[in-house]
């Protein structure tokens, strides 16, 4: 018999926990012989992580899932696994929508992806595997990441907050950490294998570590990780305001290699908005911590991210988070405009703001916000940074691009020699999104 080589893609949209989840899925495609291809064209497997946290994001996955079709007309072998929120959250609408599914994979049983597609050999229907939640002990699977200098290690799932706009809740489940052994190992065998960074990922990762047995602190997990030889950076992503420890500060502050940026999404500067949201926090708690973490690390970077046309958010409200924004200095915002996700509290609430309202909105927030960002940026014109080198930039092969440790981006001219290496960069120019400058060593 002879043996054709099979290839697969992934395809994958929403955040970093699908990024993970579509790398954990890819370990998977490769122990079952399938070889990874970036073109959709020539896979005769494609993995497609969704993501429904906001409409636009399921309308451009609907998009997409449209143009498979094509694909499996020219190659009718091919198997399209759907996975990722969208699978949790409405599964009768993506079958109905597309078709030509061949798999809707839940996001709480991924391991399962081997049984099924020997499944699909024989059942002509769709296979629907949904697990409603996440089992016990979940197995660890194989991983295949693309070689590179930074990497994602999920260090807990799930998230119970129940901010009243967001579905991550619904449809990723109730807190469950990793244990501390299996990250630790995890990001062993990545430095291993030459990668210099890690972001340790979780919805909320203030809360890792609490239903363990015996608890630990998220705050002992950075230590632990501060101290394995070879590490160049840490980052982590995303932690709640309500509850960042002045331990937590402490540990980062006294760290070798824990990045001082702080993401701390405020969502809103009106304490009423920040009550109907359920945020856990007042604005004055708010700008409390981020006095408390500049008195302890006085070059810390701050990002956020901003809902805009909350039900119920009036001009005033607004008014209220333009102020915010203006007090805070952040060094970017990602703002969103407020999508209604059925099945949450605010879907339902009174006092919708309207599509050109909130769009609106959005539009003055973003030109203060730059103008922020841009001055910020400006201060650093002239100034040394430690950068850790990437790879190329997006468009020229002779323009590198790496990360300061406070998260900005840095492009100058260099070579490919450099990529993995912590680099000192005197800045040029600055720009809203990034720093352009001279490679001094
Ligand atoms: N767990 C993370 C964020 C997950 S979603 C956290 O709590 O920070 C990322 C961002 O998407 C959120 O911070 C929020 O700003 C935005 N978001 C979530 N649900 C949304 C919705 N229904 N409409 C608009 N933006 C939303
Ligand atoms: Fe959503 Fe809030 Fe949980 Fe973040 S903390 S995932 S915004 S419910
Ligand atoms: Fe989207 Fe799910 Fe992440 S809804 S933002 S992919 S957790």
């Amino acid at each position: 018999m002879k043996l054709t080589k099979r290839y697969f893609a992934t395809m994958v949209f929403g955040c970093q926990m699908n990024t993970s989840d579509s790398e954990r899925l890819s370990g998977q495609a490769r122990r079952l012989g399938y070889t990874y291809t970036d073109q959709l064209s020539e896979a005769d497997l494609i993995l497609v992580s969704t993501c429904c946290v906001r409409e636009s994001a399921e309308q451009k996955i609907y998009g997409k899932l449209g143009e498979l079709k094509r694909l499996k007309q020219v190659n009718p072998q091919l198997i399209i696994v759907v996975t990722g929120c969208m699978v949790q959250k409405n599964r009768e609408a993506l079958l109905k929508h597309a078709a030509h599914i061949d798999i809707l994979l839940g996001t709480h049983n991924l391991h399962q992806l081997g049984t099924l597609l020997e499944d699909i050999r024989t059942v002509r229907k769709p296979i629907v595997a949904v697990w409603e939640q996440a089992g016990k002990d979940m197995p660890e699977v194989p991983i295949l990441r693309r070689a590179g200098v930074s990497a994602w290690v999920p260090i807990m799932y799930g998230c119970n907050n129940f901010c009243t706009y967001c579905i991550v809740p619904y449809v990723r489940g109730r807190e469950r950490s990793r244990s501390t052994e299996d990250i630790v190992k995890e990001i062993r065998e990545l430095i291993a294998e030459g990668f210099k960074e890690v972001t340790l990922l979780g919805q909320n990762v203030n809360s890792y570590g609490k239903d363990l047995i015996p608890p630990v602190e998220f705050g002992e997990l950075l230590a632990s990780v501060d101290l394995m030889p070879g590490i160049e950076r840490i980052r982590y992503m995303t932690s709640h305001p309500r509850d960042v420890s002045d331990q937590m500060i402490e540990t980062i502050h006294s760290s070798k290699h824990i990045c001082k940026h702080f993401h701390l999404p405020i969502q809103s500067g009106s304490d009423e908005i920040l009550q109907r949201m359920n945020r856990g926090y007042t604005t004055d708690i708010y700008m409390e911590l981020i006095t408390r973490i500049r008195r302890v690390i006085p070059d810390a970077s701050f990002t956020t991210d901003i809902i805009v046309g909350f039900p119920g958010e009036t001009e005033e409200h607004f008014a209220q988070t333009i102020e915010l924004v203006e007090k805070a200095g952040f060094d970017a915002a990602y703002t969103f405009l407020f999508s209604q996700r059925s099945g949450t509290p605010a879907a339902e609430m009174e006092a919708q703001i309207p599509q050109q309202v909130k769009k609106d909105r959005l539009a003055r927030l973003t030109e203060v916000q730059n103008k922020i960002s841009l001055a910020i940026n400006k201060q650093l014109v002239g100034t040394i940074v430690s950068v850790l080198v990437e790879g190329t930039s997006k468009t020229k092969s002779d323009i590198m691009m790496g990360r300061t440790g406070t998260n900005k981006i840095v492009l100058w001219p260099g070579t490919l020699e450099d990529v993995g290496k912590i680099v000192q960069i005197k800045i040029d120019t600055a720009q809203t999104w990034l720093l352009k400058g001279t490679k001094i060593i």
